[in-house]
């Protein structure tokens, strides 16, 4: 059975390689035909990945995820945060404005720091969706912010980060719908 299955991988490698006109090549040289029977083994995984690549626009998944969210992995997460932000009650602003009560506050109002121009001129609240959509990709949903990360891809860590950040609060935000 396993041997029908490795056949038919080389078989169809050998296909590849024919239909690319190497297959001189690849009968001299067995590295190339191993690596051309990988690449075909391969080839399903990549076309699985890239449906998932284009709905990764699609990022409300991580508001769903939050009511099963792990708060010891948000604030494992917020470790990376506090390089530049502090989150108690009373912090002080650093590289980037405290995040005590950060959610549902109004974008660029934190008392005393100095937001850039983007930021302090987007308007709206910090609710849900916002923080999930700059957190996913900060550059990405606003262009010109001063905030230097690349964002947290995965829907579980912003999950994560935002049942911690709700927690920053005498008295937290309900969770999204
Ligand atoms: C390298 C420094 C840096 C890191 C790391 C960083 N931030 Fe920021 N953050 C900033 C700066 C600077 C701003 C202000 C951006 C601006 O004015 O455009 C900001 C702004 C924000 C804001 C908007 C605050 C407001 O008052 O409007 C939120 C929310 C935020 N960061 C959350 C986070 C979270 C959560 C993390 C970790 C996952 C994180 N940041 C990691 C520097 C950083």
């Amino acid at each position: 059975m396993e041997w029908y299955k490795v056949s038919g991988v080389i078989l169809a490698a050998a296909l590849l390689a024919m239909l690319s006109g190497k297959v001189a090549d690849v009968l001299i040289q067995p590295t190339e035909l191993a690596s051309a029977a990988i690449e075909v083994a391969e080839a399903p995984a990549a076309e699985a990945a890239a449906p998932a690549k284009k709905s990764a626009v699609d990022i409300s998944g991580a508001l769903t995820l939050m009511a099963s969210a792990d708060m010891g992995k948000g604030v494992k997460i917020a470790k990376k945060c506090a390089a530049c932000h502090s989150f108690e009650k009373g912090g002080k602003n650093k590289v980037g404005p405290n995040l005590w009560e950060i959610v549902d506050r109004a974008k660029g109002s934190h008392e005393g720091f100095s937001y850039s121009k983007v930021l302090a001129g987007f308007g709206g609240d910090w609710d849900w969706e916002a923080l999930n959509g700059f957190l996913a990709n900060p550059k990405g949903y606003m262009k010109g912010t001063k905030m230097v990360y690349a964002g947290l891809k995965k829907d579980t860590d912003r999950a994560a980060i935002l049942v911690y950040l709700r927690s920053l609060s005498d008295s937290p935000v309900a969770l999204p719908n």
